[in-house]
């Protein structure tokens, strides 16, 4: 979808759908729906009334064509109180308009931004990131392929807003909307395809379009046995696919001391290995590699928004398979950072590859911030729900960090504490660590502590995504059911708040 910014009311015969947005509480100014005079101004003052329409959000009022205006349909929509950072609204608002373009057919969409003092850059960031997601459609599989989504987008701004700062921000944005839709595609895709080899050769392809300016390592199983990586290699035994652990590497242009590295789960498909997963439980378990999606989806928009920080991407590819070969509930590996794990329970395999992924990113980048993402537990669904990622870290200010990045990008996430008296519930009677812990309670936070052993110290987050990475119903009006992306936006904007 093309994007452009305009001044309000310039443009000759622009056809499409007009969305014009209202606050509640602020009486409607009908003379913002052009066209509307004398007795056209009265009947649609009626149809607003007959509706109810108060501009509270989720609230729409769509009014017939008018020729005269040259738009072919025009459309009222809520925004709610006037109150605080608008964005959240902004992109609720901006999905429900598209809902409605996408009914009515309409290819072109132009957006009013409501005032001038609304004319700033992280409301038409906001305003064309949701375009975007609301724009997505995973329909690669459908005969109707293509036939959704809308062609063009006009943010229509105020007169007096600087239109070239504007576009800058919707430039930026668009480049991170590219990017969740990189790694809601990823998700989207059948296991089948996805495999561990394919998210290697994706790599690849990224580094060859960045005109080799981000580095790649792809590790193969034997390179991986050298590095003593026991806990990663012991998920692979059962799958016939080969395992790849991918590191990427994006060096700044721009002066920095700073190197985050970014790690994210490739559990390209989770059956539970012989811990079997039920059959209702497995269906989306496609979706197990979302942190490793988050991560070639942040990379592909490095290369163009240039933060001012080194970053490495971490990806522990390999598929969760039962088979003669699988890893058997009781046996015990060695992890690559020397510590002993019983694996009592092969579903359990998300920790048991960042564990390793952790070790080799402290041992061979030795950054100054590591952060996971992980469709971890179900436990976490379990205590936040469907659009919640929970944050676990050893660092105070890094998580005071991660959390307003997330809240700026637009990201739901909550803070879940790595309890000191929790720890021993992972640890094991034979060995150092069991991959399960003593108690059925306190899931998320029993894979928080197991991977803060890995941590040794240092900065660390870890993201559990399992709730928003797949969404199995809508979890917000602009981002659809199947993969959400989740997880670009809040790290594009953690990176860029970089200095
Ligand atoms: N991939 C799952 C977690 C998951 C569940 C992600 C639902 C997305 C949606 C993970 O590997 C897993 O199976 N975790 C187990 C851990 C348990 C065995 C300690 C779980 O959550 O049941
Ligand atoms: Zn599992
Ligand atoms: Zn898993």
């Amino acid at each position: 979808m093309q994007i452009n910014l305009e001044k309000e009311g310039l443009r000759k015969d622009p056809g499409g759908l007009l969305v014009v947005f209202q606050f509640a509480g602020k009486g409607i100014d009908i003379k913002r729906i052009p066209g509307a005079e004398g007795e056209i101004a009265e009947s649609l003052l009626k149809k607003i009334e007959l509706l109810s329409f108060a501009g509270k959000a989720g609230q729409d009022v769509v009014f017939p064509l008018l020729k005269k205006t040259g738009f072919d349909e025009v459309v009222l929509v809520g925004l709610g109180e006037k109150r605080g950072d608008l964005s959240p609204a902004l992109r609720e608002a901006t999905g429900h308009a598209f809902h409605i373009a996408r009914r009515a057919g309409h290819k072109k969409i132009t957006v009013r931004i409501p005032g001038k003092d609304l004319a700033k850059d992280e409301y038409v960031e906001a305003i064309t990131v949701a375009a975007h997601l609301a724009n997505y459609a995973f329909d690669a599989y459908k005969k109707s392929n293509g036939e959704k989504r809308a062609e063009e987008l006009t943010i229509e701004v105020p007169e007096g807003a600087s239109l070239t700062k504007l576009r800058t921000a919707a430039l930026k944005a668009e480049i991170v909307a590219d990017g969740v839709t990189v790694a809601r595609d990823l998700v989207n895709t059948p296991a089948e395809i996805i495999t561990p080899s394919r998210l290697a050769l994706l790599a690849e392809e990224l580094v060859k379009a960045s005109g080799d300016t981000l580095a790649l390592t792809i590790l193969d199983k034997a390179d991986c046995e050298k590095l003593g990586m026991g806990a990663y290699l012991a998920v692979g035994k059962g799958s016939d696919e080969p395992l790849k652990f991918i590191h990427l590497a994006y060096t700044s242009p721009r002066k920095t001391k700073k190197t985050v590295a970014v790690i994210g789960k490739g559990v390209t498909f989770d059956s539970g290995g012989l811990s079997l997963k039920p059959a209702d439980a497995m269906m989306t378990m496609k979706c197990d590699m979302a942190g490793a999606a988050a991560v070639l989806g942040l990379f592909a928009t490095l290369n163009r928004l240039k933060p001012r920080v080194n970053v490495h991407g971490i990806i522990p590819a390999v598929e969760n398979m039962p088979s003669g070969k699988a890893i058997r509930p009781g046996d015990i590996v060695k992890a690559m950072s020397g510590k002993t794990v019983e694996i009592l329970n092969t579903d359990a395999e998300g920790r048991l590859t960042l564990a390793d992924a952790m070790t080799y990113t402290r041992e061979k980048i030795a950054p100054d911030v590591m952060i996971d993402l992980a469709t971890l537990t179900g436990a976490c669904m379990v205590a936040l729900g469907e659009e919640i990622a929970g944050v676990m870290t050893n660092d105070r200010a890094l998580a005071g960090k991660i959390l307003k990045s997330a809240k700026t990008a637009g990201e739901k996430m909550w803070e879940l504490p790595l309890e000191e008296r929790y720890k021993t519930l992972t640890h094991s009677d034979i060995a150092d660590l069991r991959n399960i812990p003593t108690t059925r309670y306190g899931g998320a936070l029993m894979g928080g502590l197991f991977l803060e052993e890995f941590a040794e110290g240092k900065p660390w987050a870890h993201l559990d995504i399992a709730g928003p990475a797949f969404a199995e119903r809508p979890i917000a009006s602009y981002l659809g059911k199947g993969g959400t992306g989740y997880g670009v936006r809040t790290l594009v904007e953690y990176l860029q708040s970089i200095e």
